[in-house]
């Protein structure tokens, strides 16, 4: 691709600038498994342009931050954190890059152009790839670079990665979102939805398998509309043409023992894909259905095109096709218009589906999207009062669902020491529970058999078991 074969000579030159100098680089990545894995393409590129990794921000001689902007609060971090940088700066000589979702929306981009000087690069999420000509250009002119574009990205294959786990790589599958949920910003930042080729995503996956990993996390934005936009205008050359059949794909690949992705749509969820779900012996029974709001009103004003009825049907469905299959959710408390019975029907569907895992959200009103134009907008103390009353409801039943656990084998695939005690293993069953345990090195990124123990709530202790 001549745009990456571009960057990479960037690369090359910075890199001869950076030999025998031992510059560092550190990232601060604020968002999503999409904006993490954006971070890893950073960090690939970092490496390649001869800085290594840090974690100290004193010592980087480039930092990069990769922001999000799906809900407010990381606005204030990012400030927090960009106002610190000011007195390491002179230090180091340091490059200051800005990045990601935030940096797409413009208000954003030209408050930090105005009111903070010493960040030298912001670019958007369509010129990701271009971070080496931009670092480039600042070395040799210390001018400040703005490289953001409004138009949708391509897909641009072959940039390095350097990946954060060892157990665990992820490969995104679809960049941007079609669905524009009236909360939701995503869309306006992330652009139309773009699907990778499956020959590129197989041989991501075939390449991670070789370096040793065990789990594939596939991502996108809506991952079961795999190919949907490039269906609709006749552009898929390939037989690999819907989300099922690239699961079906994956699962054939050696070495791979674990196949998981985030997010499905309930609305895309057809049948072709459940289908692969139950086939393919890798793909973890364990799927992340974002809900948003059991009310059917809600969903209609969040424009989720699904009702209430409809997403416990296909719950039920799965149930029955797919024995033990298990979920967890992402729900949102307090959009505009919700109403007490409306929020009823939210903890409604929490105790009928019994999620192993609910990511819970206060509202938060975002500039551009027709949410936030609405005017039955629900104060913050109502918002707070329904957030406490449904994470109450979703531990309790967490805690009821971790009995079930209790004394029973699971298949821990190994991460690596406990972050709590460097002396035990920490690791993850099929249903994403931790599991820490007594162990040894040699059990790192394998499956062992281990019994479940103690419950702590957000972790088990468990004992590795010699039963087969
Ligand atoms: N495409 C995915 C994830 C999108 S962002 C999906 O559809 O599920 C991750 C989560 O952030 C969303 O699922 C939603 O629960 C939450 N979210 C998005 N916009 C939000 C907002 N304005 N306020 C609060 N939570 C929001
Ligand atoms: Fe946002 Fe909805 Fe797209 Fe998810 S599907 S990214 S919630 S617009
Ligand atoms: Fe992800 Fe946040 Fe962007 S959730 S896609 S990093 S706005």
């Amino acid at each position: 691709m001549k745009e990456i074969y571009e960057q990479k000579e960037y690369m090359k030159k910075i890199a001869e600038e950076n030999k025998g100098q031992s510059k560092k680089y550190t990232i601060l990545t604020m968002g999503c498994q999409l904006n993490e894995n954006d971070s890893e393409k950073i960090s690939g590129m970092a490496e390649e342009m001869g800085y290594t990794k840090t974690e100290k921000f004193e010592e980087a001689n480039l930092v990069v931050i990769n922001t999000c902007c799906v809900r407010e609060n990381a606005e204030e971090r990012l400030f927090g954190k960009v106002g610190e940088l000011k007195n390491l700066k002179e230090k180091n000589n340091m490059i200051i890059a800005i990045g990601g979702c935030m940096m797409q929306e413009k208000h954003m981009a030209d408050k930090i152009k105005k009111s903070y000087p010493h960040v030298d690069i912001v670019f958007g999420t369509h010129t990701l790839h271009k971070l080496p000509e931009d670092i480039y250009r600042v070395i040799n002119s210390r001018k400040r670079i703005q490289d953001v574009i409004d138009i949708d990205g391509r897909v641009f294959e072959g940039l390095p990665i350097s990946r954060a786990s060892h157990t665990q790589a992820s490969i995104t599958i679809m960049y941007g979102c079609d669905n524009f949920c009236t909360y939701c910003i995503v869309p306006y930042v992330r652009g139309r939805e773009r699907s990778r080729n499956p020959e590129d995503i197989i041989a991501e996956a075939k390449e991670v398998a070789k370096q040793g990993y065990k789990e594939i996390m596939l991502l996108g934005q809506n991952v079961n509309s795999y190919m949907r936009s490039e269906n609709k205008k006749g552009e898929c050359k390939s037989e690999i043409n819907s989300f099922a059949k690239l699961l079906r794909e994956i699962n054939k690949i050696d070495g791979i023992e674990r196949i998981r992705f985030v997010s499905p749509h309930p609305k895309d969820f057809t049948d072709d894909v459940i289908e692969a779900i139950r086939d393919c012996d890798k793909v973890c029974k364990f799927i992340h259905l974002p809900l948003q709001s059991g009310s059917t009103n809600m969903l209609k004003v969040m424009n989720r095109k699904y009702t209430k009825e409809q997403y416990l049907e296909l719950v039920q469905k799965m149930k029955k096709q797919i024995p033990n299959i298990k979920f967890s959710t992402d729900i949102i408390v307090g959009f505009a218009g919700e109403t007490e019975e409306d929020f009823e029907d939210t903890l409604d569907v929490v105790r009928k589906v019994k999620f192993e895992q609910v990511f819970m959200f206060i509202y938060s009103r975002r500039k551009g999207t027709p949410g936030d134009q609405m005017e039955n907008q629900i104060p913050e103390d109502i918002k707070h009062k329904r957030f406490d009353r449904l994470k109450e409801l979703v531990e309790s039943q967490i805690s009821e669902n971790n009995k079930e656990y209790l004394n029973t084998i699971q298949e821990v695939l190994v991460e690596g020491p406990s972050k709590s005690d460097e002396t035990m293993l920490a690791g993850r069953t099929e249903a994403n529970k931790v599991v820490v345990f007594k162990g040894n090195e040699d059990m790192v990124n394998t499956i062992q058999k281990v019994k479940l123990v103690e419950d702590h709530m957000w972790y088990f202790k468990g004992e590795i078991t010699n039963n087969d």
